[in-house]
């Protein structure tokens, strides 16, 4: 029954966007010319994963995919570069590895508000990615870029905006789920010298996010003003999150990546809106009151989270982030597109 609804979800949301992204990904894959880095994408098909595919594809840089969704276009497309299937402790990382120089770990089965039992959680995620991290040290790969939770690894910490060296408390399981991959990461580095970088990226919304999806209230919000629907909101609209558009996580997740500094880089804009202000930014782009509902809040999540982005401005000192307003628009411009 899970399976299914899960399965109907990732459908809608691939089927939005990946005519737009293969097309262009076609275009680049059959024109040849790749350089430098062979880079493995784990989660390739989910919204991150394909707007980095994109963006790794545009700078010419060689990409292998890896998810249990791809859709028969991008397989034929890639070949010898495309595994399709789960993400386990039996999956067959010495065969996907070969050759690839950096791993981007997208994966995660949960999100902050799963409500599936932790042990499942664990061994979903904590284990395979071990396994993933040994396959890694025997076929040398140079680094493994991981996408942590900037938004729930601190918790309820009492000082904010949150940085890096923060005391981390999470107050649900995904956010524990990824500080152990984070603590796994130094191990191998420690012990292995296996090279890599967390990123704990905030709220990213934009094109390619599932508009259905339990996560990504900015997408789903503007999706459903656009179409005139009933925003449902969780408690009193006053929880203050720090939204990022696609397009600056995906750049911040690449100069992360390639920075020398810091192997730990918070990823927001470093500013924080509640659910009220999202509301009003779009109210007024489209010149409507919206459909508003409140409901009652969740236990799993913060009241506040907004990320200080210090490391990230030092490396990333000419990076200009768009604004919540200029997000918004982006997406409502490629919503309008896409009708
Ligand atoms: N989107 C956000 O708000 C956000 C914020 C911070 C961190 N992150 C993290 O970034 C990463 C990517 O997020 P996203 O928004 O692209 O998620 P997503 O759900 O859109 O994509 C995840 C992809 O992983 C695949 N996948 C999941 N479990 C799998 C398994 N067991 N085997 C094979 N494939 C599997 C899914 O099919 C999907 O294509 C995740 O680790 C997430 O925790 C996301």
């Amino acid at each position: 029954m899970i399976y299914v609804a899960i399965s109907v979800e990732k459908c809608y949301s691939l089927l939005q966007t990946c005519a737009e992204i293969n097309s262009f990904v076609k275009k680049s894959v059959c024109e040849g010319d790749i350089i430098g880095m062979n880079n493995l994408i784990l989660g390739s098909s989910g919204f991150i994963g394909r707007n980095l595919r994109k963006k790794l594809e545009q700078r010419k840089e060689s990409v292998t995919l890896f998810d249990r969704f791809i859709d028969e276009d991008t397989r034929a497309l890639y070949k010898n570069r495309c595994f399709c299937g789960e993400f386990s402790e039996t999956t067959k990382f010495d065969e996907i590895l070969e050759g690839v120089d950096r791993v981007y770990h997208l994966i995660s089965t949960t999100i902050p508000s799963s409500n599936i039992p932790i042990v499942d959680e664990i061994r979903q995620n904590i284990n395979p990615t071990i396994q993933l991290l040994e396959s890694c040290v025997r076929n040398h790969v140079k680094d493994i870029i991981f996408v942590s939770s900037g938004g729930t690894v601190y918790g309820k910490t009492r000082m904010v905006p949150f940085r890096e060296e923060d005391e981390t408390d999470p107050i649900c399981s995904y956010g524990i789920q990824k500080l152990m991959i984070e603590k796994y990461l130094y191990l191998y580095h420690h012990l292995y010298g296996l090279h890599y970088k967390v990123v704990r990226l905030a709220n990213p919304y934009g094109p390619g996010q599932n508009p259905n999806g339990i996560q990504g209230a900015v997408t789903t919000f503007t999706y459903k003003a656009v179409a005139d629907d009933l925003i449902k909101i969780y408690g009193n609209g006053k929880v203050v999150r720090d939204y990022i558009y696609i397009d600056d996580a995906i750049e911040g997740i690449l100069n992360i990546a390639d920075n020398k500094k810091y192997d730990v880089v918070n990823l927001g804009c470093g500013q924080g809106y509640d659910l009220i202000k999202v509301i009003q930014t779009l109210e007024d782009i489209l010149d409507k009151k919206l459909h508003v509902e409140y409901s009652p809040g969740r236990k799993v999540d913060v009241p506040f989270n907004v990320l200080n982005i210090d490391r990230y401005n030092e490396i990333s000192p000419h990076h200009r982030f768009d604004t919540l307003e200029e997000g918004i628009r982006k997406l409502i411009a490629y919503i309008m597109e896409n009708k």
